[in-house]
């Protein structure tokens, strides 16, 4: 069984829109709960004041009765308010480190609006909504995903998260940063875009997401499409903004030891094997490995400066500076909320690749399974 997600809809136009293909039935579907995702991926510090204009809502029309799924494919929409699409102006002089220019050349046209309005992460609204079905689906199985901010431009606001990803969600939705670090390191952060934003500049950062209950042997070593790896890794590549990521230790590891940093095992409490450290991130091979997974998303200063970079008017080919939109000073706490969302939507396809089931109590009853029978194979 297959888990899909699309979106449609452009940052000004009258709707987001998603489709989500391959849920089980029976799986919890809160409006309370992707709502309150959706606020989160709106706020935190450094976010533009069209945040503050959208409260963005989600309406389900198809796929969800009486708060659970049908095993229908899912429909659901986002209102913008502001819809502005059809009456603004054409964008000739393209923003360096956006999509403007070499979406134009993708095209062959020398108007960017078409373009932006769809590589702009407006997207992410309906992205993190359809998500959000998977990430309820998860924890119905007892599989939690947090993402939480590491660093804003180098300044380390990092904090362990609780070993219940819950308590620590309550900590994160708390912070303006959305991070778990202490009050200091946020405050230094805090001001640091305050001073990115009276200088008209931008600043990126990194996030970090963890995901708790992940039943090892998740994904296959067998060829890069099953790898769980590969899936997470395009999954955060895929948002927008963001240029590199790490899965455990990553390139850290390069500058440690073998001896240092492999993951001794050890003999486990039920029989089956612990491991002393968590330094791979919870994947091996490809693979879960049954510690918490753990991986970490660069972001790139966002590409809109309202002190506009040098460009060129795409009709006359003569310097002009590029076009300013509303924009961030950064979206690094956003992007915590975003990346979050897709691990988890990733997850899931993989629980449902492996586990099957046209019902929630038969996906669950397959992954019991799963863990009883390495308990007594190995156990
Ligand atoms: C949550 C979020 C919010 C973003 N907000 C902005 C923004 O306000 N201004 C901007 O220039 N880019 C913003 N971006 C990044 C652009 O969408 C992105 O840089 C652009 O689509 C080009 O893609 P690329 O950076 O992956 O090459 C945001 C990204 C995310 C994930």
């Amino acid at each position: 069984m297959e888990l899909l997600i699309e979106t449609a809809g452009e940052s000004h136009g009258p709707m987001l829109s998603a489709i989500v293909a391959g849920m089980p039935a029976g799986s919890p579907v809160s409006e309370a709960y992707i709502n309150a995702r959706l606020k989160a991926r709106q706020g935190g510090a450094g976010a533009s004041p069209r945040q503050r204009t959208e409260r963005d809502e989600v309406h389900f029309t198809a796929g969800v009765r009486d708060g659970r799924t049908t095993g229908n494919p899912i429909a659901l929409q986002i209102k913008n308010r502001d819809k502005t699409y059809e009456s603004l102006p054409p964008v000739h002089t393209p923003r360096p480190g956006h999509a403007d220019l070499a979406g134009a050349l993708n095209r062959g046209i020398t108007d960017a609006r078409d373009v932006l309005e769809r590589s702009s992460a407006r997207e992410t609204a309906a992205r993190v909504a359809g998500c959000a079905i998977a990430a309820e689906f998860l924890e119905a199985l007892g599989i939690h995903v947090l993402g939480h901010t590491a660093t804003i431009h180098g300044i380390e606001v990092h904090g362990d998260p609780d070993a219940d990803l819950e308590a620590a969600r309550a900590r994160r939705d708390e912070s303006e940063l959305h991070a778990l670090g202490d009050a200091d390191a946020q405050a230094e952060a805090v001001a640091r875009i305050a001073e990115a934003k009276k200088a008209g500049d931008t600043l990126g950062g990194i996030v970090e997401v963890v995901a708790t209950g992940v039943p090892a042997g998740l994904g296959g070593h067998e060829r890069p499409a099953t790898k769980l790896s590969t899936g997470l890794g395009a999954a955060l590549m895929g948002v927008q903004a963001v240029k590199g990521v790490e899965i455990g230790l990553g390139f850290g590891s390069t500058t440690v030891l073998g001896s240092e940093l492999h993951d001794v095992i050890v003999p486990g409490e039920s029989g089956v094997p612990g491991r002393g450290s968590n330094n791979a991130g919870g994947i091996e091979g490809g693979m879960s490995n049954g510690e918490p997974i753990v991986l970490r998303a660069a972001m790139k200063p966002l590409a809109t400066l309202r002190q506009a970079l040098p460009s060129v008017d795409l009709r006359t080919g003569e310097a002009a500076p590029a076009r300013v939109e509303r924009s961030d000073v950064t979206a690094v706490p956003r992007l915590a909320i975003v990346a979050e969302a897709v691990v988890a939507f990733e997850l899931a396809r993989h629980v449902r690749r492996r586990f099957g089931g046209a019902h929630l109590d038969e996906v669950r009853a397959a992954i019991e399974a799963h863990r009883a029978r390495i308990r007594d194979v190995l156990g």
